[in-house]
């Protein structure tokens, strides 16, 4: 899979994303990440590549004219070309269900903003999908690409030396992940659950099972409406959030 950056700090790039998992599916060929100077668009002797708002106003706007050269350069480069993505605050929010759409592409343009943004027309004309990384505000859009390449590459398949640490991950299944514990069993007078270290299989299932939904209900109930649970589960989940507080029990769509 391929990103290519678009960006005024091509230098910035790999950075963290050389290091661990990522670092490795790149040394292996799997993932690619190229970043473009955006400024080599512009023209010389100031290679300016931002300009006043129309209208007034603080801070500056990324012109067209470069940031169009760069994604039609990208376009004739890559051979193949997947969605042009803008990152900002205003896009849509990068879950896991997103990463793993962007996952099947086999190559990715993002576009980093700096100061108050791009010229309008080019997100109208030439970026395909717009995406966030949180409802804050950061200086450029290099931080939240390299989140969103992180968390995208690490879907691609053989990224991960065991493929079953993706597939329990939270989110994954709707889900918060269940507690984790290694050893000693016992630290200062701190000890592991006794059915993590029975032996038995479907025990430790069932408990994970119940320890995700615990953890699901207590810390994001919103992801509550989607799950597909059994009357069992339904009563467990109920019994947590009385537990937790028991007017909440409204906030719990899909829970009776
Ligand atoms: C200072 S921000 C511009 C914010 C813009 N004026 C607004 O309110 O939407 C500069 C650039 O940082 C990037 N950026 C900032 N926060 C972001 C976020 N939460 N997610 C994705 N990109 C972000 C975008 O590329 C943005 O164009």
């Amino acid at each position: 899979m391929r990103f290519d950056v678009i960006t005024i700090f091509p230098e910035l790039f790999p950075g963290p994303l050389a290091q661990g998992v990522i670092g490795r599916a790149l040394q292996r060929d799997l993932v690619r990440v190229h970043a473009h100077d955006l400024r080599e668009h512009a023209e010389p002797p100031h290679w300016k590549v931002d300009d006043e708002p129309f209208g007034g106003g603080a801070g500056m706007v990324y012109t067209p004219k470069p940031l169009a050269g760069a994604i039609d350069a990208v376009k004739a480069e890559a051979a193949l070309t997947g969605p042009v993505v803008f990152l900002t605050p205003q896009g849509e929010r990068l879950t896991h269900a997103v990463a793993q759409e962007l996952a099947y592409e086999e190559q990715i343009t993002l576009v980093c903003g700096r100061y108050e943004g791009i010229d309008h027309r080019i997100r109208e004309q030439m970026i395909d999908r717009e995406i966030s990384i949180g409802d804050y505000v950061l200086t450029g859009g290099e931080l939240p690409a390299m989140v969103l390449i992180e968390t995208v590459a690490r879907l691609v398949p053989e990224a991960l030396g065991d493929p079953d640490s993706a597939r329990f991950d939270s989110f994954v299944d709707g889900l918060l992940d269940h507690p984790q514990y290694t050893r000693p069993a016992e630290f200062r007078d701190w000890v592991v659950p006794e059915v993590l270290r029975s032996g038995d299989h479907a025990r430790v299932r069932a408990w994970r099972r119940r320890e995700a939904l615990r953890m699901t209900a207590q810390r994001r109930p919103d992801l509550l409406a989607c799950l597909d649970l059994d009357s069992d589960e339904k009563a467990f989940v109920a019994d947590c959030l009385r537990g937790q507080k028991s007017d909440r029990e409204d906030d719990v769509p899909g829970v009776d």
